[in-house]
């Protein structure tokens, strides 16, 4: 056998004492012998007495605060009016955005073709993988199959990448307001999260200083939102290339979650970050949910950016190693995935923006002119921020209630209607509202949330001296 130095024949468990076996000597403890030759020492027998099954540190540790705050609210509707629920990002709930037909049908022929029912590469098959390289591939940031990684749902392809650039120990920055999965699977992984600020003063810009500010020599990478959940801002070319420089200027890569891509209202336009840069290497992780409105088919990918060779091969096999752990994408979606992209037409796409900004432009008029409250017009993805004014000088507003929490949950036991308290965001005295309902309902919403707004809303002292004045 591999490496044993006496002729005695070993047999896994058999008492080893003096022998030696790849270098070691075995002495009073009992050594075993593994597959590939190496020892390894016997374990003590179990004392176990009882059952003890505990949850991991990683299960422990893994937090949605989402869950955390919304299953501690007390959502008890009013009777009298029917549940409105402004709370879900999922475009599907209301029936009201079905996918296009072209969507459906790419679909109904994958699974006749029977061709995709068996295991997929873990990256994806590789002509699903040019699809989506040359749908998103552009002169300014060219993409080739080997670019793209196919994964289940945006998400797991944000968890492929934070898992690919950081260890624990390491610290990411995320935006705040930001989507609360950054956070969740980062805690869990033992990597800590530093929240850079967005400006709601200045359409949710990030504060630059701010974020440059934090960052170490532990930063592995920084996510950028764009267009945003919350806040629904879509940023300018300009600060795009802020944002580069100062990633350039650190050396950090960027984390580009840019899974509203294209979902942008008329007048704003919306590069990929991954466009305008020059150095800066970008995992850009995006899907199917949004765009084409079928978050529960679970189809997402990573386009790796990486012009200047800075991740190289080690990133990419990196990555193709995390994409082992599960086996990846639907192989149905997968198969249906190159005919959404080249035969869903433009129209569909159009009228989807429309419908949002439209029922955007209702909700934000309406609520503009509700006193105590001030909404921040969104120009793209599909939910609209609105400040509650309870904090600093304008806490005495709504005296009646603690925080954005406590105002949310008290919608819901006199109007019925379910706002996501922007805690959930960790951005406090915001609440965040999904414009993807019915237009009828998005009115009737607002016209609830104005009736419990003048039914609770108090000049504050700082208003009546103002007067005085
Ligand atoms: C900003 C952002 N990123 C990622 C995701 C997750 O997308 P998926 O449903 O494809 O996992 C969402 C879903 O709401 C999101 O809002």
């Amino acid at each position: 056998m591999n490496g044993v130095k006496t002729g005695k024949t070993i047999v896994n468990g058999q008492c080893l004492n003096g022998t030696e076996v790849n270098g070691k000597v075995a002495h009073d403890t009992k050594l075993y012998v593994s597959v590939n030759g190496s020892l390894y020492p016997a374990k003590a027998k179990s004392r176990r007495q009882r059952w003890e099954v505990k949850p991991s540190e990683m299960a422990n540790n893994t937090l949605n605060p989402i869950r955390a705050i919304v299953d501690g609210m007390k959502l008890t509707p009013n009777q009298d009016k029917p549940m409105i629920s402004l709370s879900i990002g999922d475009p599907t709930v209301f029936g009201n955005l079905p996918t296009d037909d072209a969507v459906l049908q790419a679909m109904k022929d994958a699974i006749d073709s029977q061709k995709f029912n068996g295991y997929a590469p873990s990256v994806g098959y590789l002509k699903s993988r040019q699809a989506v390289a040359n749908f998103y591939s552009c002169p300014e940031a060219p993409l080739e199959a080997e670019d793209v990684i196919l994964t289940s749902g945006c998400s797991q392809a944000i968890d492929l990448a934070i898992s690919v650039l950081c260890n624990p120990g390491d610290n990411i920055l995320v935006p705040c307001p930001g989507f609360s999965l950054y956070k969740t699977l980062a805690v869990s992984m033992g990597i800590q999260v530093k929240l850079y600020n967005l400006l709601p003063e200045k359409s949710w810009e990030i504060n630059l200083q701010h974020m440059e500010s934090l960052i170490d020599e532990r930063t592995s990478c920084l996510i950028v939102t764009n267009p945003s959940n919350p806040c629904g801002s879509v940023f300018s070319k300009e600060h795009l290339l802020k944002i580069l420089k100062v990633a350039s200027r650190h050396c950090v890569p960027i984390l580009a979650d840019e899974i509203y891509n294209n979902m942008v209202f008329p007048g704003s336009h919306c590069p990929s970050i991954a466009s305008l840069s020059s150095d800066v290497p970008i995992l850009s992780c995006g899907g199917l949910a949004k765009r084409w409105l079928v978050p529960g088919w679970r189809m997402g990918w990573i386009l790796i950016h990486d012009r200047n060779e800075i991740f190289g091969s080690e990133i990419r096999q990196g990555l193709v190693k995390l994409s082992q752990r599960i086996l990846g994408a639907c192989t149905i979606v997968q198969g249906a995935l190159e005919s959404i992209l080249n035969n869903t037409p433009q129209s569909f796409y159009n009228n989807t923006i429309c419908f949002l900004k439209c029922n955007s432009e209702i909700c934000f008029n309406e609520l503009s002119t509700v006193p105590g409250l001030c909404p921040i017009m969104p120009s793209g993805a599909m939910y609209l921020m609105v400040s509650t004014k309870t904090v600093g000088i304008d806490m005495d507003h709504f005296p009646d209630f603690k925080n954005d929490v406590d105002f949310t949950e008290r919608l819901v036991t006199e109007q019925s209607v379910f706002c996501l308290p922007a805690s959930a965001f960790e951005y406090p005295n915001f609440f965040r509202i999904v414009v993807t309902v019915p237009e009828e309902m998005m009115v009737e919403a607002c016209g609830r949330i104005r009736e419990f707004c003048q039914r609770h809303y108090r000049p504050s002292s700082r208003d009546s001296n103002d007067l005085d004045q």
